[in-house]
């Protein structure tokens, strides 16, 4: 969702803006805009559209010198999007310029009282409301701008992270943030700020992440000051030394971010096991785990809570917790679980699983849970996220910069980690025979080779993806292990395609879908060897019984559903619960080429956010 950059220090503040925000692109944006100021006059431009078409409208237009400047794409959440609800806001006096990420829930009222007093608004945005409420204080109570903003904060209700900077002050940029993630990177007499830590990389990987409620003043050649918004007490900055680098969040040769992130899954998964599964000695060992085995043992249960791709996880994770550690789960959709009055306790566990670690349905879910007792552990990608932080214990996966706004590698570095800790947990339980828990160690270790192989039916995906591509409609059928596959399979199609696609337990077919069979419906369907091998047989006789197309996801050497299907996409033999990991390359592919053939913007699907940072 929005993105935020700012700069200060002895650069040029534009170029670095400006590519900052070709970086943050990918969290789904409808709108750009900077402001760059150099001391005397504040240059502004911002346009509905693309980080490109802002270029477009500067060059040559705009003087872009200066060297403090901030930069926002916008994910429209109050008012459409158009150039005047895009960001950066000037207040009434045309003094303050700020960008938000977030939503001021009470923003009417307070616009309705500045109205009141005379302020006048050029956008439907929550956001002009904010700064003219920091004006407004800054004026009546006759304090300096980070004290207005402090006192601004304290009457608002909502998420934010915001930045900005006063005509009357050349060197500073104030931030904060609620509930919305900022970055501030740490520079020799210079400071960067933006959502995540991508726009700074090549300058400094100092970085100091703003936790809740905390603000902060950026003066060009100073220390940053750090307080907290509610009672001014100076926090003393923790800053990380992050290992992020530039190659990570390039395309490196690929033509999307997406399919870069397909064809990594083979090393990621690796990385996210590395040193954490020691096959040959039997031990699996998370530090994160560890010292708290027994609150899972003890569980009465373990509750997830995710969203979206993560929610399939968490699914996948149902199914091999209770087959394993015979552990009871609930997977919950964030969303859902911090607007019920869920029966949670003390003796409870939640695991939250996040990519971004920045999901605000997810974070507030886990605040339920604390606040009820329970103890949280967290599967995060993004090291210092808001999630990693807010949980008691976690593991990260290592999947490395994500960017396609669908989720690949995330999805199964999720599912790798989300298996060791299950494994774990048997063996502790001791639920699981030594022999299973062996053949697991070693076949997890083998899963790069067998997602390595995978991969190879591409060329094969790609002439099946040209036959179906105009379908208005797909079904994806899955059982077991292989149900959640299917959903994800269904989800990825959605998110980059726009084809409408549904994902189902094979044997719910008879109980509705089945109506929708028809020789223009293409089925995919996951059927490779495991106990229900042969009830999906039956399902997909079923399905062409009605004339429905059937693309088949297969063991291979399978000869019964080679038969049945009109096509069939190939994957290595592996041990069922293993097959989410091998099954769902595929379907990433397949959607992957059905986009691109249909000419969508892959990387960045029309209105979706990778990081969903408002409810
Ligand atoms: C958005 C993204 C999805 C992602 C979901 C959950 O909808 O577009 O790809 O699965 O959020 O995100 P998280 O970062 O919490 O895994």
């Amino acid at each position: 969702m929005c993105g935020i950059v700012g700069y200060v220090g002895p650069r040029e503040a534009y170029p670095i803006i400006l590519n900052g925000l070709k970086r943050l692109e990918y969290r789904g944006y409808d709108s750009a805009g900077v402001a760059i100021f150099d001391g005397s006059e504040i240059q502004l431009c911002k346009t509905k559209g693309k980080v490109s078409d802002l270029e477009a409208k500067i060059e040559g237009n705009i003087q872009t010198n200066g060297q403090l400047g901030i930069g926002h794409t916008r994910w429209a959440t109050h008012g459409v999007p158009n150039d005047v609800n895009s960001h950066p806001h000037y207040s009434n006096s045309g003094d303050l310029v700020i960008i938000h990420n977030g939503i001021i829930e009470n923003y009417a009222t307070i616009k309705k009282e500045l109205i009141n007093r005379g302020y006048t608004f050029q956008s439907d945005t929550d956001t002009e409301v904010l700064v003219n409420l920091i004006e407004d204080i800054k004026i009546k109570e006759g304090v300096k701008l980070g004290k207005a903003v402090q006192i601004a904060l304290n009457q608002v209700v909502g998420a934010y992270a915001i930045a900005l900077f006063d005509r009357q002050k050349p060197d500073e940029i104030v931030v904060a943030r609620l509930g919305s993630p900022l970055a501030i990177g740490i520079g020799d007499d210079e400071f960067f700020v933006a959502s995540d830590a991508t726009p700074f990389i090549e300058f400094t990987n100092k970085t100091v992440y703003l936790k809740d409620e905390e603000m902060a003043i950026i003066k060009a050649g100073r220390d940053v000051k750090i307080r907290k918004i509610k009672d001014d007490t100076l926090v003393d900055p923790y800053i990380q030394e992050l290992q992020l680098n530039l190659e990570q969040i390039e395309k490196g040769g690929y033509e999307h971010f997406m399919l870069k992130e397909i064809y990594e899954q083979p090393q990621v998964i690796k990385d996210t096991y590395r040193g954490r599964l020691l096959a040959d000695q039997g031990i699996i060992k998370l530090g994160g785990l560890e010292d708290h085995i027994h609150r899972f043992i003890n569980a009465p249960r373990v509750t997830i809570v995710a969203c979206g791709t993560s929610w399939h996880a968490g699914l996948v994770a149902e199914y091999i917790f209770e087959d394993w550690a015979r552990i009871p789960v609930e997977v919950e959709y964030a969303s859902e679980f911090r607007y019920r009055n869920p029966v949670i306790s003390e003796k409870d566990v939640i695991i939250a699983i996040s990519q971004s670690g920045e999901t605000a349905d997810t974070l507030a879910a886990i605040k339920l849970a604390k606040q009820r007792g329970a103890f949280v552990y967290g599967v995060c990608n993004v090291v210092g996220s808001s999630i990693s932080r807010e949980t008691d214990s976690g593991s990260y996966t290592h999947a490395g910069p994500e960017i396609g706004v669908a989720s690949t590698k995330a999805f199964t570095t999720q599912i790798t980690v989300l298996t060791m800790i299950a494994l774990r947990l048997a063996q502790a339980k001791g639920t699981i025979s030594t022999r299973d828990y062996m053949l697991h160690l070693r076949e997890l270790e083998l899963v790069p080779t067998y997602v390595s192989e995978a991969l190879e039916g591409d060329g094969k995906i790609q002439e099946i993806a040209n036959v179906f591509k105009d379908a208005a409609n797909f079904l994806y059928l899955g059982r077991g292990y292989n149900f959640p596959v299917a959903l994800e399979g269904a989800l990825k199609l959605k998110e980059i395609s726009y084809i409408h696609a549904e994902g189902y337990p094979a044997a719910e077919m008879k109980h509705g879908p089945i109506a929708l069979i028809d020789e223009q419906m293409p089925v995919v369907v996951i059927a490779v060897n495991s106990n229900h091998y042969e009830k999906v047989v039956s399902n997909i006789e079923e399905i062409k019984a009605r004339k429905g197309k059937i693309i088949a996801v297969v063991t291979e050497g399978d000869t019964t559903v080679k038969e049945l299907a009109d096509y069939i996409m190939e994957v290595p033999q592996i041990p069922e619960a293993l097959t989410p990991l091998v099954t769902t390359i595929p379907l990433q592919l397949l959607s992957y080429h059905i986009a691109l053939m249909l000419g969508r913007n892959v990387d960045q699907p029309r209105n979706l956010a990778k990081s969903v940072t408002v409810e």
